[in-house]
This record gives structure tokens, sequence and C-alpha cells, in this order.
């Protein structure tokens, strides 16, 4: 493993994601890894998945663990509520190249994946190779990212005039 910092591995999940999350943390340990679960705990179909989620994205904003795996139903709902954390860059990640290149790339910190869309093998292939991928530092990357990270110091009323131009009052 290249992790470097704490080293630790955080995962959450909701009910959607709660037996992939329970597979996961078990071959986490196999492989010698240090693991943070925030929840669920138990399988409760009435959870919601931003009570497990925003405390691990704010574990990796932290440094108290250094990356984080979330998982919900589709992971959908996980990687929206992830990126709402000011320094979390989450991906929400069906393929093995994405798992690498967004590391590599776009410098993910979580990764985001579907319990009801992904199966255990899989899911643990993208683990491996999200947590042995390492962010190239290149410059186009970090030009790029520093224009995402732009957008957290901006009040969101302000975001209409960055990009979107989904509805217009
Ligand atoms: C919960 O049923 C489900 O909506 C949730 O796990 C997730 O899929 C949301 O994106």
């Amino acid at each position: 493993m290249t992790l470097g910092l704490s080293g630790r591995v955080g995962i959450a999940t909701d009910h959607g994601g709660f037996g992939l999350k329970e597979e996961l943390v078990a071959q986490l340990h196999a492989a010698g890894h240090e693991v943070v679960d925030f929840g669920a705990h138990g399988l409760n179909p009435g959870d919601d998945y931003p009570d497990f989620v925003i405390p691990l994205a704010q574990a990796v904003v932290d440094g108290k663990v250094e990356r984080g795996i979330a998982i919900c139903g589709s992971g959908v709902g996980a990687a929206v509520c992830a990126n709402k954390i000011p320094g979390i860059r989450a991906g929400l990640v069906h393929d093995h190249f994405s798992a690498r290149q967004g590391v590599e790339d776009d410098h993910m910190n979580v990764i985001c994946m579907g319990g009801r869309t992904v199966g255990p093998a899989v899911a643990w292939d993208l683990v491996e190779t999200f947590l042995a991928a390492e962010f190239s530092g290149a410059a186009r990357h970090l030009r790029r990212l520093g224009k995402v990270a732009s957008l957290e110091a901006k009040p969101a009323h302000n975001w209409g005039k960055i990009g979107t131009t989904l509805h217009k009052p």
C-alpha cells in the first residue's frame, strides 16, 4: 500500500450499501489497512447517508483518515453529499480506469460506490486501485484543481456566474 500520512482508511454507508461496507471492511483488514468505520453499524432501512458520509468527509479533510470510501445504494447521494464538504474531491466510480485516474489527475480523496450497482469483487478492485494510486502533481492538474478549489471560496449565489446555466430567474 502506498498511503502516506495516517495511512488510515475511512468508510461509511447507509442501508443501501451496508452489506458491501461489511465486506470491504473485512477485506481492508485482511489486506493490512487500518480502518475507521463511520457506520452504519447495523442495517436500518430508515437511516440517512449524510449522517455517515459527513463525518467521514470531515475526517478526511481533518487528516484523521487518509482517504475515504463512501457508499450508498447508488453512490450518487454519497458523492453529492461528500462534495459539499470543502476540501473533498469525491468521485462516483464504477470502473478500474477511473479509480486510478481519479486520484492521479483529480486528486480524488473519497471514492463513492453503489451497494446496489457494484458487486463485492468489482468494489474491492476499485478500492485497491484507489488506495494504490497517487496524485501526479502535474502542473496542468494543479491548475485545474486550483480552479475547482476557488469555488469553495465563493458564496453559492455567485456560482451561476462561473458555469451553470441550468435556469434563469
Ligand atoms: C436509500 O434508499 C438510497 O436512496 C440511498 O442509499 C442512495 O442510493 C442515494 O443516492
